[in-house]
């Protein structure tokens, strides 16, 4: 059974982790304002549903705490991140963020 807990910092970074039987499997760090500051999943947990359960822990808790909105970037190509934004609602900004520099789109999506 996967446990996700968040924290807010004194300068506003939010932080969800995910434990499975007590060890960290996955963690997220974000400032609502900004955007996300990392998202992640070990390896050998991945694709169980866990990062999901992180994003919706933290847009969760942002929704209680009433932000009108959330956003986040990430490429394109990241169909794991592209999948659960979706699952999660978040839609793709009407305009591309941009590009890193290195040919991968960057996307904005937004809640
Ligand atoms: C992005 C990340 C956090 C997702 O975590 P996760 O625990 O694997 O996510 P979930 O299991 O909740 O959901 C992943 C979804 O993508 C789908 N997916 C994964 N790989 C896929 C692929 N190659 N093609 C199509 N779908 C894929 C899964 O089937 C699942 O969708 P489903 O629930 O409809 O079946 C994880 O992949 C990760 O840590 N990646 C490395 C770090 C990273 O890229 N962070 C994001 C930076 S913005």
């Amino acid at each position: 059974m996967v446990e996700t807990t968040i924290s807010v910092s004194d300068i506003g970074c939010y932080k969800v982790e995910a434990k499975l039987n007590g060890q960290l499997v996955g963690e997220l760090e974000a400032f609502p304002m900004v955007g996300l500051v990392h998202i992640k999943v070990e390896e050998k947990h991945q694709s169980q549903g866990i990062g999901t359960d992180i994003l919706n822990c933290y847009v969760s808790e942002l929704k209680r705490r009433q932000f009108a909105r959330c956003v986040l970037t990430t490429h394109k190509v990241n169909v794991p991140m592209m999948r659960i934004c979706e699952k999660l609602g978040f839609q793709c900004g009407p305009q591309e963020a941009g590009n890193d520099g290195l040919g991968d789109t960057v996307c904005m999506l937004t809640f």
